[in-house]
């Protein structure tokens, strides 16, 4: 290579690694956006009122931050053209200009914020008085899952919250040991849940649809892979689930599913779980009475397929470590009977 061509092979190079390195550093800002979480693509009306006052939000430190720089930009190009060094005092005051950016527009502004924040937004997405809604849910925080109740009709479910669209859900939430926040970003703001509290959120959505949630205050060892679900339903559609999930459990109908229930009671699984119709009441781990209705194990660790749930009682401290369910040491037959058995709790 000739001394020439060497700047030029270098410049192509440089080039080379930009082309490549933009649609990354794009991709990484995207990122953040959107998704199956975002607060900025709402689906009921709270969650949409927080959106609009993000993008005011947006909007308004855009103009600030352009109209700080525009100034800055100017006083330097004004120094400049009089032949005055650019930072060093030039011994003249503008008053006026700082009254009026430095204090009375932050002011305004800060206000207006305030106002709409407070009594706008704050109406749309806090909690209903618990008289005026149609339907109470009561959510549990848990290490690490979360446990839902349906008052008034026996239905107790975990991780997949199932509300009628076009109403307006009162969530009373609680912890049954240290603070959790629940989260449904697509549905409205988020509310911690305190140890001794009940504190409530409001959930409502016109579109029926499965809205992921995520515990928003860190809570332990497994805080990131406590998650959730929300669908929305059809109310008809909700009414037949609440009444088929407040049913007790079905009888097993295969030998498999038979020899899985013995193996539940004979290896203590009963002391921490829930099967309504049966004698097991244990209160630890997630209500099993409908368990192979549900899309996921394990607070969306995993889905709830044959492979997933054989592989979670294999080895529960695998895909979870830290979580309540020790590991049973069970054998290959009872793998297989346990998975057929609670594959039938429909
Ligand atoms: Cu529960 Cu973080």
């Amino acid at each position: 290579m000739t001394a020439a061509s060497r700047p030029a092979a270098r410049a192509r190079r440089a080039a080379a690694r930009a082309r490549l390195l933009a649609p990354l550093v794009l991709a990484a800002v995207a990122a953040g956006c959107g998704g199956t979480q975002s607060t900025l693509d709402p689906k009921g009306r709270p969650a949409a009122e927080i959106a609009t006052l993000w993008w005011w939000m947006l909007v308004i430190a855009c103009v600030v931050f352009a109209g700080a720089v525009g100034l800055i930009g100017l006083a330097w190009v004004r120094r400049r053209r009089e032949g005055l060094p650019v930072v060093k005092d030039s011994g003249r005051r503008n008053l006026g200009l700082v009254v009026l950016f430095g204090i009375a527009i932050p002011i305004t502004v800060n206000i207006g914020l305030f106002v709409i924040a407070n009594f706008v937004v704050i109406k749309q997405t806090e909690a209903p008085a618990a008289a005026t809604t149609p339907l109470t849910i009561e959510v549990i925080g848990r290490q690490w899952f979360w446990e839902v109740r349906y008052p008034g009709t026996g239905a107790v479910t975990a991780n997949e919250i199932h509300i009628p669209a076009r109403t307006r859900v009162n969530v009373v939430t609680s912890t049954s040991d240290v603070i959790h926040s629940f989260w449904v970003p697509q549905l409205n703001r988020k509310i911690d849940m305190i140890p001794g509290r009940r504190n409530r959120v409001l959930l409502v959505s016109d579109k029926p649809g499965r809205y992921r949630g995520q515990c928003a205050e860190f809570c332990g060892l497994e805080h990131a892979r406590m998650a959730m679900y929300v669908y929305v339903q059809k109310p008809a559609d909700f009414q037949r689930w609440l009444r088929a999930e407040a049913a007790p459990a079905r009888a097993p109908s295969s030998a498999a599913a038979r020899a899985g229930r013995d193996a539940f009671f004979a290896n203590q699984c009963a002391s921490c779980h829930t099967i309504r119709g049966t004698p097991a009441r244990g209160v630890v781990g997630p209500d099993l009475t409908h368990v192979g209705s549900r899309s996921s194990i394990a607070a969306l660790t995993l889905p709830n397929t044959r492979a997933a749930l054989t592989d979670w009682l294999r080895d529960p401290q695998h895909a979870k470590p830290g979580n309540r369910m020790p590991d049973l040491d069970l054998s290959r037959a009872e793998l297989r009977s346990l998975v057929a058995y609670l594959e039938g709790l429909r």
